[in-house]
């Protein structure tokens, strides 16, 4: 297995320097089972730091070095991927920062987590026995608490802790190499890694949180500001529009469907079917007219292709239809008889609003496009 620790770097001349000799001498030999790199991203730092890594390169073969233009953290990242990904053959890349705020120590926690079966781990200030940093300033650290949090209601991640780490192993195989890296949000600053986090655990079957002491930079300051902070919720809220225009679609697609059902009702009685038949066959009809436009539209992204697939998912489309029906076989009866015969129009409304949508929702997400994970299986530890 061979991991490529990804480290963009602008202006880190003081640190750069031990920090590679820090990996290299001491934590990489710890490391059994994988072929550690470390691959640096400098941005040309005007105080030379690519120098020093060029002069490291010559004492260690798997030291590497990409050069280029600042367009900032989110591009050094994406450049370093694919770097890693195509020329270096990488099965794993770690996410690092080079300044000491993620110590070095971590590295092997982090990759043996991937070597144990992980194909997500994050470096977690916010599990136990995690922690950021004591001398922060408490504005500083309600800005990390309550931004972690949002971003954990909006993006529905009950079961993970740290959002906006700046340390995280991704496997490629399956997950990194299927992150379309060119069109991330926000990619000039820290909140594209909000974005990609929300790309990658789309991808991903098992994430582990590492814990991790979040150090107190000692060497120059930070460079996140005010203005980071602003873009990571944009970029929250973002994401949670763009989920939620499928929530729309999909609206526009079932009202389709109903259409469909309904004009082909009329159509198979005027040709003499029975009412049997025709609420039968009017009802595969704009099953089959559901299972299409969602297919081309709603979920495009996860697009169901091959003649075998279709197949394989109608058939199950058409199980969960029926559950529907169920629903609402079961529910409408009980309802009317609840409020009585001349209310049968609301109970039908209730019933479709809060129960066969949602339902059809759910099992779109969890069962046929596979968007969602159940979010409450247990897949961290
Ligand atoms: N190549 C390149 N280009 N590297 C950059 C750039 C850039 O434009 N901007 C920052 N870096 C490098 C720094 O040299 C450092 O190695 C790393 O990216 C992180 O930058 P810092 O300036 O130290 O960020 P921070 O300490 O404020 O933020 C850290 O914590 C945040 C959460 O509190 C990072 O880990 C963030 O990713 C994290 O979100
Ligand atoms: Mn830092």
């Amino acid at each position: 297995m061979k991991v490529v620790i990804i480290m963009p770097s602008y202006n880190e001349a003081t640190n750069i320097g031990p920090m590679i000799k820090v990996l290299f001498d001491e934590e990489f030999p710890k490391i059994k089972g994988a072929e550690m790199h470390l691959l640096v991203v400098d941005d040309n730092s005007p105080d030379g730091t690519g120098n020093i890594v060029k002069k490291e390169m010559q004492k260690y073969p798997n030291l590497h070095l990409l050069q280029g233009e600042k367009q900032g953290l989110g591009w050094a990242y994406v450049r370093g991927m694919k770097y890693a990904m195509k020329e270096l053959g990488a099965d794993a890349v770690v996410e690092m920062d080079a300044d000491f705020q993620h110590d070095p120590k971590y590295v092997k926690d982090v990759v043996k987590a991937f070597l144990d079966g992980a194909d997500y781990v994050i470096g977690s200030r916010y599990v136990k026995g995690g922690s950021i940093p004591k001398g922060w300033p408490w504005y500083r650290k309600a800005m990390s608490y309550f931004g972690n949090l949002f971003a954990k209601v909006m993006l529905w991640k009950p079961g993970l802790h740290d959002f906006t780490t700046g340390f995280r192993l991704t496997r490629v195989k399956g997950v990194l190499e299927k992150v379309d890296l060119d069109h991330l949000m926000e990619m000039k600053r820290f909140a594209h890694k909000l974005d990609l986090f929300y790309r990658t655990t789309k991808l991903t079957k098992k994430i582990v949180e590492v814990p991790i002491d979040f150090k107190e930079r000692t060497k120059d300051s930070s460079k996140f500001v005010f203005k980071e902070m602003i873009a990571s919720y944009k970029t929250v809220v973002l994401i949670r529009l763009k989920e939620s225009q499928r929530l729309i679609k999909f609206g526009l697609v079932g009202f389709v469907g109903f259409v469909v059902n309904y004009v082909f009702i009329r159509v198979f009685r005027q040709i003499n079917l029975s009412e049997t038949f025709a609420w039968l066959f009017a009802t595969e009809l704009a099953i089959i007219s559901n299972f299409a436009w969602n297919n081309l539209w709603t979920f495009s992204e996860k697009k169901i292709a091959g003649v075998k697939n279709i197949v394989a998912k109608f058939v199950t489309f058409n199980v969960t239809s029926a559950g529907a029906l169920v629903i609402q076989s079961i529910f409408g009866p009980l309802g009317v008889k609840l409020v009585g015969e001349q209310y049968t129009v609301l109970v039908l409304a209730f019933v479709v609003a809060l129960m066969v949508l949602p339902y059809n929702y759910l099992m779109y997400n969890l069962v046929i496009w596979k968007t969602w994970k159940n979010p409450f299986k247990k897949k961290t530890s």
